[in-house]
């Protein structure tokens, strides 16, 4: 059984396969944490809750100082909660606890879903006003996680901003308060709600005790992570509180994100694949997780905002040449939008530029056997736009403030009911009328002057909340109506990306930086917490990339970067000579050749980018039969002889043919390590491992 209760001892026991989770009530009748990590099988082992006084969801209120999960204000002006448990529920592996404040009307249901096979367990809450006043929520976190007391804890988040997302930081966790967070109205990039805690900083890919969460929400985030007077580390989140009031009406009842954590002595690497295989099987829509993504060409890469009918259907032509599955036509389609000034919210085909709609190339696309795909930036308006003039009233505003732009354009307030309506209707038209097949998501600035004045005033600051629920309606709608569409997530490449959006979208724009080098780094930290299939861009294969930083690589390397991830090209293909054409066509075979592994297997991190002279991920499949090997050298020396590399996850008993070397047992492989001779600087192999 995954979750037992002992009503002698009053412990509720969360089994995993190979972790513990557990809670229990103690003499004032309140729920205090007992245990998060490894596996103890005897309950009767565990710490009796008695006299425990670690409360599981720790309100503010009572003798309690520390970063609080809920707070509350009652209609007389009381500020402290003191919850209790009422009753429990457990069905299956959910288990739901009760509590109730002791004096006032206020219900708070914990619910915890434990993925035994993931070593995971699912937390929120939900917040019921039960009485005839109005309660005000100034800050209602989704979970509090509880560190083993005592033992020094690192923790490691990662940092970024546009095109360079996922940069890992670490520092010891020291009596005081960490605070992750985002105030920007998208989950990322500055940082990603995300956390992994190791004991004695002694973890890395392959070992040592990690404890690991995530949370669901693509709006405003916070993630405290807090160690006390009393040497106990509690890593607490949720929405962020910033600028946030919540009014819960009579009768009304609020379900906070949820937020996972998870346990593993596996180290970072096995951490990650407990993550990927939780996304598979409970995160993702039914049917998603082993949905092989499509090669892709956009435009982007190269032509920008410079697309007609005629030079689209004419590269189209090209792109089905070299064996792309999908072509999108990415921002300029609309409009009178040539730059980035205007347009957006106008959603019709260009009358100059696209004179007869889409149909005529999303047909010529058709006839070549590619799928099309399409860019939106439905949450945004430029105020050059038809669509503006109309509503002005539409976007975020302050009375007497001017709205700052970025980018010329201005976010609209999806929490109104008008506008949410607006946005899913202009994307079901468009998705109802044409065969596109799948669709580009992006948002490409921040919220600011977050103002909703014709809200009523006690609304006015759920805005960051509403404007997120309304979003996941909208996608929650669009998915059931259009299950074969592929939602790609993008926002500005990487600044969305969390475990709510994955379950609405099938690939996540990584980052704009599609430098290859940069990639690498990129694309470790991706996979950290996301699976490595989603790991899309626009242009992997691109020259119209190098100004990023102007390196330069070959053709080979972009590919075989692009290959780690969901691969796209963004070629000039109309400069490209025969002999080059047939070079990418190469590179498509390879990968659609790969993919089923790539997209399907299991990921190994085995040479950071951040340390040597080259990088390795290695990819298993689930039955541990086949496995590609990515060597992506970047700072080779000459006659640089490096150490062989040995392999991981293979099935030790089983003789690999291995492409271009003799075959090899898994065991061998794994042990001795295989020989893998690179020459000079971008050179790279992708080596692929059958039995
Ligand atoms: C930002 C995205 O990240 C790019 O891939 C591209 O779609 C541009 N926006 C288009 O404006």
């Amino acid at each position: 059984m995954t979750i037992q209760y002992d009503s002698q001892t009053r412990r509720f026991v969360l089994q995993m396969e190979r972790s513990t989770y557990a809670l229990g009530l103690n003499q004032q009748g309140a729920l205090v944490h007992l245990w998060w990590g490894g596996a103890v099988p005897r309950s009767e082992d565990l710490p009796d809750p008695a006299g425990g006084a670690m409360q599981e969801y720790h309100a503010w209120g009572e003798y309690f100082f520390d970063e609080p999960a809920l707070k509350l204000t009652f209609a007389d002006g009381t500020r402290d909660t003191r919850l209790r448990y009422v009753d429990h529920a457990i069905e299956g592996d959910e288990l739901r606890v009760r509590l109730h404040d002791s004096h006032y009307p206020v219900a708070v249901t914990l619910v915890y879903r434990v993925h035994a096979d993931c070593d995971i367990v699912d937390r929120h809450c939900v917040i019921a006003n039960e009485g005839d006043t109005p309660v005000t929520v100034e800050s209602v976190q989704s979970a509090g996680w509880y560190l083993p007391r005592g033992r020094a804890y690192r923790l490691t988040s990662q940092a970024g901003r546009w095109g360079r997302e996922y940069q890992p930081q670490q520092w010891p966790i020291g009596q005081g308060k960490v605070v992750l967070e985002t105030r920007r109205g998208v989950s990322g990039p500055d940082q990603t709600p995300f956390f992994w805690i190791d004991a004695d900083g002694a973890a890395d890919e392959e070992r040592g005790s990690v404890w690991f969460g995530a949370l669901h929400w693509s709006g405003n985030w916070r993630i405290a992570v807090e160690k006390n007077r009393d040497d106990q580390v509690r890593v607490t989140g949720g929405i962020n509180d910033f600028d946030t009031i919540l009014t819960l009406q009579p009768g009304a009842s609020f379900t906070t994100p949820v937020f996972s954590g998870g346990y593993t002595e596996g180290g970072f690497g096995a951490a990650s694949r407990l993550l990927h295989d939780y996304q598979r099987r409970h995160v993702m829509r039914p049917g998603r997780a082993d949905r092989l993504l499509p090669l892709i060409y956009n435009s982007w890469g190269t032509f920008q905002f410079n697309i007609d009918e005629q030079r689209m259907m004419k590269l189209a032509e090209l792109a089905a040449g070299i064996g792309v599955e999908l072509f999108v036509i990415d921002d300029g389609w609309f409009g009178k939008r040539i730059n980035d000034t205007c347009s957006l919210g106008d959603w019709q085909p260009s009358p100059d530029r696209f004179p007869n709609g889409l149909k005529p190339l999303i047909d010529k696309v058709n006839s070549l056997g590619m799928d099309f795909g399409i860019w939106l930036e439905p949450e945004m308006v430029s105020p050059d736009s038809d669509l503006y003039r109309a509503h002005p009233d539409w976007v975020f505003h302050f009375p007497n403030r001017t709205g700052s732009q970025y980018r010329h354009q201005l976010t609209l307030n999806l929490a109104r009911e008008d506008v949410k309506e607006f946005a899913y209707q202009t994307m079901h038209d468009l998705l109802a009328k044409h065969n596109i097949r799948y669709f580009k998501l992006d948002n490409n600035r921040y919220v600011s002057e977050a103002g909703w004045p014709d809200a009523a005033p006690a609304e006015q600051r759920a805005v960051w909340v509403k404007y997120i629920e309304n979003f996941y309606d909208i996608f929650a709608r669009l998915t059931r109506e259009f299950p074969d569409v592929i939602f790609e997530n993008c926002a500005s490449g990487g600044g969305r990306v969390d475990f709510a959006m994955q379950r609405y979208f099938d690939r996540m724009n990584r980052s704009d930086n599609q430098d290859p080098f940069d990639e690498l780094a990129l694309h470790e930290g991706f996979t950290w917490a996301n699976l490595a299939k989603m790991a899309g861009g626009g242009c992997h294969i691109s020259q119209g990339m190098r100004h990023i930083n102007g390196r330069l690589t070959s053709r080979r390397f972009q590919a075989h970067v692009g290959m780690l991830g969901s691969l796209a090209i963004g070629e000039n293909l109309f400069e490209c000579t025969p002999e080059q054409l047939a070079e990418l066509r190469g590179y498509a075979e390879l990968y659609k050749a790969i993919r089923p592994v790539t997209h399907r297997g299991d990921v190994y991190r085995l040479e950071s980018a951040r340390n040597g002279r080259r990088a390795v991920f290695q990819y298993v499949s689930k039955d541990r039969r086949e496995a590609v090997l990515f060597v992506l050298g970047h700072s080779m020396q000459f006659r640089d002889v490096l150490p062989n590399i040995r392999l991981r996850g293979l099935d030790p008993e089983r003789v690999y043919e291995v492409e271009g070397a003799s075959p090899m047992s898994g065991q061998g492989l794994m042990t001795l390590g295989l020989p893998v001779k690179l020459t000079g600087d971008f050179d790279s192999k992708v080596i692929r491992l059958r039995s």
